[in-house]
């Protein structure tokens, strides 16, 4: 059995086998062609943190593959008035199948998948944002082919989406530029680790030595969530880190642009980048459905292997 609490838990090959079968699962989705490969599995999903993208596309994929999905908020459930992780760990996975989970703590996940007798999927932490890696590099493929030896620019916080930038340099085998403040750089044991297993990943001095050749850009907010008291300080910090016109026009001239999404237009991009013709934050939302359905089904799979 498999967790995926990090793109670690992937080989290159699976990975790429998950981008090409959630490839195959949009069209399915979009014909029209009804693909139960789930039929009578549940998948619970604990959040300790809001969410759109994650919520709605882990419910309709589980519905579209047959399966049923329980949206369990923490704070409504057991566990929110403290019954301990390793019991609600047990007991939740005696009655689902998969179990999905956004919190604060990447500790708590690495817990809960530690007692759990079904594969868990981390939907977000503190440290690392996994699926939506899933879904940026499989609308990267979509739009421009193979995205091994291609250049991956990060601006901005060195956070959970940038973490899992690094990794996944590992797993797809794209270079990877990250311009962070001062103070605001990647967790460093994550970089470090990365690094020893071969990571092509470079800490630049300035936004537009990182986006120099990219034939990716990507950012985030300048606070993520469980830090919204840091705004102000945080805005200062960024100020010349906005990806803009200006900065895009450095890259390729095919380059795209991503974001996780939410985004804060004005403050980590501007309006007309994020709004702009090489910008594929719609596409790149759309996929957190296809992806994260072909890696349910293949940590499905797995089980039963
Ligand atoms: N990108 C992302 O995970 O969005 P949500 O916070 O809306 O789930
Ligand atoms: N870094 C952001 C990502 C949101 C999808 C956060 O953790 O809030």
């Amino acid at each position: 059995m498999k967790h995926f609490l990090t793109l670690k838990d992937l080989t290159s090959d699976e990975a790429s086998n998950i981008i090409q079968r959630g490839i195959v699962l949009k069209a399915k989705q979009r014909q029209g062609e009804a693909h139960p490969t789930l039929e009578g599995k549940a998948l619970a999903m604990i959040f300790d943190k809001s969410s759109t993208r994650t919520r709605v596309s882990f419910e309709t994929g589980m519905f579209q593959l047959g399966g049923h999905a329980l949206f369990l908020q923490s704070g409504a459930t057991q566990l929110g008035r403290g019954e301990p992780i390793e019991d609600s760990a047990r007991v939740i996975s005696s009655m689902v199948d998969l179990v999905m989970i956004r919190t604060f703590e990447h500790s708590m996940v690495q817990k809960f998948a530690e007692y759990s007798s079904v594969p868990v999927i981390n939907a977000l932490t503190d440290l690392a944002h996994p699926c939506q890696i899933l879904a940026d590099v499989m609308t990267f493929v979509e739009h421009r082919g193979d995205i091994a030896g291609k250049t991956v620019a990060w601006i901005g916080d060195g956070n959970n989406m940038a973490h899992s930038w690094v990794n996944g340099s590992l797993t797809f085998g794209y270079q990877l530029n990250l311009a962070c403040p001062n103070g605001y750089l990647p967790d460093p044991a994550l970089l470090a680790s990365a690094r020893s297993l071969g990571a092509n990943v470079t800490l630049c001095a300035s936004p537009q030595q990182a986006v120099e050749g990219a034939d990716l850009v990507t950012t985030d907010v300048w606070a993520s969530m469980g830090q919204e008291e840091e705004q102000k300080i945080r805005e200062q910090a960024f100020a010349h880190y906005q990806v803009n016109s200006k900065l895009m026009a450095t890259a390729r001239k095919d380059a795209l642009f991503m974001h996780c999404l939410p985004a804060h237009r004005g403050e980590e991009v501007a309006v007309e980048v994020i709004d702009g013709p090489q910008s594929v934050v719609w596409d790149e939302a759309e996929n957190r459905l296809h992806a994260q359905k072909a890696l349910m089904e293949f940590l499905l799979a797995n089980v039963n292997d």
